[in-house]
């Protein structure tokens, strides 16, 4: 049987108004289930634009995404966070975790606001902290984490509903070589026992090599090396 098709985007142009040519250009991927992808660029290419745009956080001059053979344009802003909410972990390079609760209510957030059985999710993000090596740090607040320790809850919010789609932008930018590398291991060990797909955007070709393709931006164009 062949893989579904996750993710595919159509002819995806991205035009912002006060820019000469479109960041995005014509644009087509497509990735199937359980595929990884690495999106690399100069800062300032449209890798985050682009990623946006997968997710329907932004929206396309022309073209299409689909996620799941659903056009995200014919969907309302509730329907698209609602698809994001059950679909899409997102793990950015500053790891954006809500200062006010402890590395467990983080990693716990997405599976209350996803609803369900409370005390099933309760124990399920403290397998998840068990996974990332965190266990002792479940009541502490990020202020008091390492920036490898915030990051890896990042990664377990992002995870912790199994995601079909992971879009992960610099995920270990801010990290000294060791932590990304330690982070990074941990990130792809989930995501291959979720059988998620993973978008991957990074300066670093140590990592992109992971995935099983590599595309290059650059001038609104993508080429697949
Ligand atoms: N909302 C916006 N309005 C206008 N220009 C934008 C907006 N967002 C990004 N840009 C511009 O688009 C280009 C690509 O940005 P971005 O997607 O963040 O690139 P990258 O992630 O590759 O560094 C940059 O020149 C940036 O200034
Ligand atoms: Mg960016």
């Amino acid at each position: 049987m062949s893989k579904a098709l996750i993710l595919n985007l159509q002819n995806i142009t991205k035009v912002y108004t006060g820019l000469d040519a479109p960041i995005l250009n014509k644009i087509n991927i497509r990735l199937y289930q359980g595929e990884n992808i690495a999106i690399t660029g100069v800062s300032g290419s449209g890798k985050s634009t682009l990623l946006h745009l997968m997710a329907g956080l932004d929206i396309p001059s022309e073209g299409s995404v689909e996620i799941n053979d659903q056009k995200l344009d014919t969907l309302n802003q509730s329907q698209l966070a609602a698809m994001r909410n059950k679909l899409i972990g997102f793990v950015y390079q500053a790891h954006h975790l809500l200062p006010d609760f402890t590395a467990l209510e983080n990693i716990l957030m997405p599976l209350i606001i996803k609803g369900g059985n409370y005390k099933k999710a309760h124990n399920r993000a403290l397998k998840m902290l068990k996974t990332l090596g965190l266990s002792k740090r479940a009541e502490h607040y990020p202020h008091q984490l390492s920036g490898g320790e915030r990051q890896r809850v990042a990664v377990g919010r992002a995870l912790i509903i199994e995601p079909q789609l992971i879009l992960a932008d610099e995920p270990t930018g801010n990290l000294d070589h060791k932590n990304a590398k330690l982070v990074f291991d941990m990130f792809l060990e989930l995501a291959n026992e979720f059988k998620s797909s993973i978008v991957l955007v990074t300066h670093d070709l140590e990592l992109a090599r992971k995935m099983k393709k590599i595309y290059h931006l650059a001038e609104g164009t993508i080429n697949n090396k």
